[in-house]
């Protein structure tokens, strides 16, 4: 076992990021889908796991977003996005925004929320967000939103862990 407090090699190599990669892994997190619209009104989303609290006074929250993205240019230019906070059994739903596609709304159960972003049906939770700052996080884009609006419908969330999806609420 490697002691804490050996020296840190520095992340080089190919077989170095995959070890990151992995020991990211290690970190359970929640699964959402943050929302929004293109300039001529196109829904617009993706799943990300990157999602976490950030200040209460005032509501901020983050999540990052990779360059390399085709939805970046319309997260940058909204006012709003939204984080729907997946449910346990929208597994399928995660993995379906989680591919490059034309339409990912299609055959999607969703509405066009008060500030202009789509809201799925069926999650945990929802934020409504206004966008607060952005900034340059390497290969991604740190977003940090204002909330303004928020929902909660009491369905158990969704839980991503050493790339596998798990269901949440199992006291130990
Ligand atoms: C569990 C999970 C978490 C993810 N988290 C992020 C994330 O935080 N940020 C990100 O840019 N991509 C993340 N992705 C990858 C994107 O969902 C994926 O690249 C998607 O195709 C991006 O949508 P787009 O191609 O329409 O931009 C994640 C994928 C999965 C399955």
């Amino acid at each position: 076992m490697t002691a804490l407090h050996e020296p840190i090699a520095p992340i080089v190599n190919e077989l170095d990021l995959k070890a990151f990669r992995e020991t990211l892994g290690c970190f359970a997190t929640g699964v959402a889908i943050v929302t929004t619209a293109s300039t001529d009104r196109r829904p617009v989303g993706l799943t990300i796991s990157s999602f976490n609290s950030v200040s209460m006074a005032p509501p901020l929250i983050l999540w990052s977003l990779s360059l390399d993205s085709p939805s970046l240019s319309a997260f940058r230019d909204q006012d709003c996005f939204t984080v729907n906070i997946l449910s346990a059994d929208q597994a399928d739903l995660a993995r379906h925004f989680a591919k490059p596609q034309d339409d990912k709304f299609e055959n999607v159960n969703w509405n066009w929320g008060p500030t202009g972003t789509p809201l799925l049906d069926e999650c945990s939770a929802v934020m409504q967000c206004r966008s607060y700052r952005r900034y340059e996080g390497g290969d991604h884009e740190i977003f940090l939103g204002e909330v303004i609006g928020l929902n909660m419908t009491g369905r158990p969330g969704l839980v991503f862990s050493r790339g596998k999806f798990c269901r949440a609420e199992q006291a130990v």
